[in-house]
């Protein structure tokens, strides 16, 4: 019999529901973005992001359920995320799922938001029937995570050894961290920066938007425009992380130039307009504001791909997964491919729908738990630190 599961998803600032069928048909995914009421504070305010997922929880799983053509009574189990996140936000689906699960009198699975992030990349090679090799790599980077993990494959229990399966669906993983930043979240420098130049919330598609359009314009902008964003240096661990020194890196810069106040100004009267889509505030960038969003967006995707490679390399993984709402960014992308195929790495993202946040991922994740009989107590509580390994 095929296994039904309700994902929930509450622990930033969507609402999200899904049904996910045995950790990998999706049959609907419904997210209910918070970006209009945060946007004007240039920031997620975690008392209105409460708020509003209670305001949310009911319409958008019922919404998932109506979408996948299912009744209440048609869910064999509920999968919601546990942590990390902001208490105020994951109380709302934990709550919820609690209660949900115990009128329906079906299993509750706690999920790792995290563990979540990894499954997206899995739900969508398999659609498109290429599953990832393990051990992998994975990067998690996102607005409020930068980490690195070794990923490899549960050891199988005995029972499902005897069925003969066992794929990432069903088995799930086991992590050992390798790293993670020290600072910001590359998201969070991405969110920072773009505030500091006027660029709108959040910050990471437009500038990834932006410095697209500059190098498809083809105009190198002068040298002596640029900043220049040196590699990162981290003392000890190699596979840390840190982007605060590139975001005070571009506020000196910023601050070093009078003439940055003006167009700064108009493009924040462009904000207020409701003008803040790349097209708009492309034309209302000087060469050097393009110059520092190029340069700083170049930074921050070579300090992501070299130090994944690298842990790629050292513990020899074939495999690198890249999970999260940065994993959406066009040059990311382009440039773990291109670097990665030199090393005969294969590297995996989900799409862009599923990089960022998304209950989908957590119905699919409760999937192997729920088989291996990981259920939530009746007191479950939420965990805002939740860590993966
Ligand atoms: O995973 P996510 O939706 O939420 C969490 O933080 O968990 O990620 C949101 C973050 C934001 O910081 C946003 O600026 C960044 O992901 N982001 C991007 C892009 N799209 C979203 N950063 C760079 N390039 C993008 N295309
Ligand atoms: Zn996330």
């Amino acid at each position: 019999m095929p296994t039904r599961i309700l994902g929930i998803e509450s622990s930033c600032d969507e609402t999200a529901a899904a049904v996910v069928v045995d950790g990998r048909e999706i049959l609907s995914s419904v997210v209910s973005s918070q970006l209009d009421i945060h946007r004007k504070y240039g920031g997620v305010v975690p008392e209105l992001a409460s708020r509003e997922h209670l305001r949310q929880i009911v319409p958008v799983v019922r919404e998932a359920l109506s979408q996948a053509g299912l009744h209440f009574k048609d869910i064999d189990a509920v999968g919601v995320t546990q942590g990390p996140g902001l208490v105020g936000s994951l109380l709302v689906g934990v709550t919820y799922g609690k209660v949900l699960a115990t009128e329906l009198g079906k299993p509750l699975v706690p999920v790792n938001h995290l563990e979540g992030h990894v499954h997206a990349v899995f739900l969508e090679a398999h659609i498109g029937g290429k599953a990832p090799e393990l051990p992998a790599i994975c990067l998690i980077v996102s607005g409020g995570h930068t980490l690195l993990y070794h990923v490899q494959s549960s050891a199988p229990t005995a029972e499902r050894n005897a069925e003969g399966n066992g794929d990432a669906a069903e088995r799930g993983f086991e992590f050992r961290r390798l790293g993670g930043t020290r600072d910001d979240a590359a998201g969070e420098a991405y969110d920072k920066v773009a505030r500091l130049l006027a660029l709108g919330y959040p910050g990471g598609p437009i500038i990834d938007q932006i410095a697209g359009k500059v190098a498809a314009s083809g105009e190198k902008f002068r040298e002596k425009d640029a900043p220049n964003f040196g590699p990162v240096k981290i003392k000890g661990n190699s596979y840390d992380f840190s982007f605060s020194g590139v975001k005070t890196a571009v506020l000196y810069y910023v601050r070093a130039y009078p003439e940055f106040t003006d167009e700064i100004e108009t493009r924040k009267k462009a904000l207020q307009e409701g003008r803040r889509k790349a097209a708009d505030l492309f034309p209302l960038c000087s060469p050097r504001t393009l110059a520092v969003i190029s340069k700083f967006q170049s930074a921050v995707v070579r300090d992501l791909v070299t130090r994944t490679l690298e842990a790629a390399q050292e513990t020899g993984s074939r495999t690198v997964l890249v999970s999260g709402g940065v994993a959406a960014n066009s040059e990311l992308r382009e440039r773990f491919t291109s670097k990665a195929a030199a090393m005969g790495v294969s590297v995996f993202f989900p799409s862009r729908a599923l990089s960022t946040d998304n209950a989908a991922m957590i119905a699919a994740a409760a999937y192997p738990h729920l088989l291996a009989g990981h259920l939530a107590p009746t007191d479950l509580n939420a965990e805002p630190n939740l860590r993966l390994a």
